[in-house]
């Protein structure tokens, strides 16, 4: 069925691929990208060039290439805080004196943090070699050698400045009036659902400092199982995340296993171990000696909650030096294979991650979605509320995950407790229909789509690529992808289904209403009216929207009241008297 795509796009998905895969030549591409972007959906599939088919067969081993890249990177990085006053150039030179520093980059959170990435680890054992233990006044210090360290200078002086001054990489979105301001200078929605993505997405540097966490925290790990892995997912590797977003992580000891190594002697050898009643106490247990040493050891977490019992158990915390808030989980494989589902679906047409990442953001603004667990869509349903969108248009944008697999290789196979996870690698052996939408009407259709689908009856299932019967009483139905059993949003109460549907509608009807998607020109104080998504991420103006309803609601009312008393006064006295 796959083989009914035929090529689209593959221009977009080839720039972002190369953008991905070598962060060195970011700029370059970057440039590139925006000018692809802004060429327009329906006149760049003519802009196809050779150089495309490249980028696809790049991008083959995408996935897992890109997850140990980026780990491989983080086993060769240090966290160091510096003083405000550090000069740069002397800071680098006194580090590379333990080896070739290959990349670096500075930010503030609580203090201003340098993230330097060595060419080889032997580096980092000389520069550690070279670390001490503070001693503390008046209190003790646990002598945990982790990574994160501290610069101390004897030099004195305020902040440098000129080319030797810090200049530090932004962690945080733009605020929201930055970005509604942004927002209105474009020229079209396409431009501003564009503009949207590219303020909120992560950097690269956000990535890389993602990744060096999970490595710190590696280390403590390691302790107790040497050969373990702490591996980022969920938004950080899924190509959806947003400044700010939460890192979630799962401890994988799947190389702590071993192989069988029975050959030809007839004997073998194995380890002793503890049993566990299941594998969710094993879980359970390892999870929490882990969280008692990141609370103890590890240097920067802090508020560690130990959360054994939920459905799938977790270690929460943050880590203040990358003010991130993290979710430690272990044998999370299923969620990885989502991870990596949506990073595929990314790949394949760039409107995806355009549409994902403003009505995420529209959700967000209008509190249908929140950074605390509760009865609210979470960004994982929504985005696939967007996947199934785009497999239901004429023709369709994206396949079904059932084509996905139906493509995959024998090394795709994948089978996870039971649950089939394969799905194709090699994306050049995905062909796409060619689907000429701008993302101005996919934005306003997936609203009008949402705002009248029967929720009621229907379940949305990606994997077919098709609606279904409910078959449970959630408000809110989605198939679990991999695990098909399962609802996604299953937490969402029939009230936060209402506002979402009613959100919905009432966005749809500011596009067909028009007027707030014309570009208005600047008044005499010289500010942008907001227009387009700018307008559609206002509260004033869904409050506008109900207000007229409820304006028209009243009117209608009022006049049917008018017509009863006409009829009424039309009836005889006798009549009256019975009514
Ligand atoms: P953010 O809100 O930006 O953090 O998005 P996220 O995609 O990281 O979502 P979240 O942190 O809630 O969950 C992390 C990952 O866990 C998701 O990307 C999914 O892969 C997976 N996940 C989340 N919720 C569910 C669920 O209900 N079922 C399944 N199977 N996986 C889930
Ligand atoms: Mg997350």
């Amino acid at each position: 069925m796959a083989a009914c795509f035929s090529v689209c796009r593959a221009y977009v998905r080839g720039a972002d691929r190369l953008l991905r895969l070598c962060p060195r030549c970011e700029l370059q591409a970057q440039t590139g990208l925006s000018r692809l972007h802004r060429t327009g959906f329906a006149t760049a599939a003519q802009a196809v060039s050779n150089t495309e088919q490249t980028a696809v067969s790049d991008a083959k081993e995408s996935f897992s290439l890109i997850q140990e890249k980026r780990h491989d990177q983080a086993e060769r990085s240090v966290l160091i805080n510096c003083p405000p006053n550090t000069n740069k150039k002397k800071f680098l030179a006194y580090i590379s004196k333990h080896g070739d520093i290959r990349n670096h980059f500075f930010y503030e959170t609580y203090g201003i943090y340098a993230v330097v990435e060595f060419s080889s680890r032997d580096s980092i054992s000389s520069l550690k070699e070279n670390c001490t233990i503070p001693s503390l006044q008046h209190e003790a210090s646990v002598p945990f050698k982790s990574r994160l360290l501290t610069l101390s200078s004897t030099a004195t002086g305020k902040k440098q400045t000129g080319p030797n001054a810090i200049k530090c990489h932004n962690l945080t979105p733009p605020s929201f009036d930055k970005l509604i301001n942004q927002l209105s200078k474009q020229e079209t929605v396409d431009q501003q659902m564009q503009c949207l993505t590219e303020a909120c997405q992560l950097t690269e540097e956000n990535i890389s400092l993602r990744f060096l966490v999970c490595s710190l925290l590696r280390d403590i790990a390691a302790a107790y199982f040497p050969d373990c892995i702490i591996r980022p997912f969920g938004s950080t590797v899924n190509s959806f995340g947003k400044l700010g977003c939460d890192l979630d992580m799962f401890l994988d000891l799947d190389a702590v296993s071993g192989h069988d190594q029975s050959k030809g002697s007839g004997l073998s050898l194995e380890y002793q171990v503890k049993r566990g009643a299941s594998e969710r106490n094993v879980t359970q247990s390892i999870l929490s000696v882990i969280g008692e040493c990141v609370d103890v050891f590890s240097p920067g977490c802090v508020g560690v909650q130990k959360i054994l019992n939920a459905r799938c158990p977790l270690v929460r915390f943050s880590h203040q030096p990358s003010s991130f808030r993290c979710d430690l989980t272990a044998n999370n494989r299923v969620a990885m294979k989502s991870s990596e589902m949506l990073f595929i679906y990314g790949s394949l047409d760039e409107r995806l991650r355009f549409l994902v990442f403003t009505i995420r953001y529209w959700a967000r603004a209008h509190g249908i979605t929140n950074s605390f667990p509760g009865a609210w869509i979470t960004n994982f349903s929504l985005t696939m509320l967007v996947v199934f969108f785009l497999q239901q248009r004429t023709p369709a944008l994206l396949p079904t995950l059932n084509q996905l697999r139906d493509l995959a290789g024998p090394s795709d196979k994948c089978v996870i407790e039971g649950n089939d996870c394969t799905m194709v690698t090699d994306l050049s052996k995905i062909t796409l229909q060619q689907n000429t939408d701008t993302l101005e009407k996919l934005l306003q259709e997936f609203f009008e789509f949402y705002g009248s689908f029967d929720f009621g009856k229907s379940s949305i299932n990606i994997r077919k690529g098709r609606e279904q019967n409910k078959p449970e009483t959630s408000a809110m139905h989605i198939q679990n992808p991999f695990e098909t059993d399962l609802n996604v949003s299953r937490n969402v109460n029939s009230s936060q289904l209402q506002r979402f549907v009613t959100l919905c509608k009432e966005s749809a009807w500011i596009f067909q209403s028009g007027d707030m998607l014309k570009r208005r020109s600047a008044s005499s104080s010289n500010k942008i009216p907001q227009w387009g998504v700018a307008a559609l991420l206002m509260p004033s103006v869904t409050k506008s929207v109900e207000a007229r309803e409820k304006r028209n609601r009243r009117k209608n009312e009022r006049t049917a009241e008018r017509i009863m008393s006409v009829l009424q006064s039309l009836k005889s006295p006798a009549e009256a008297g019975e009514a």
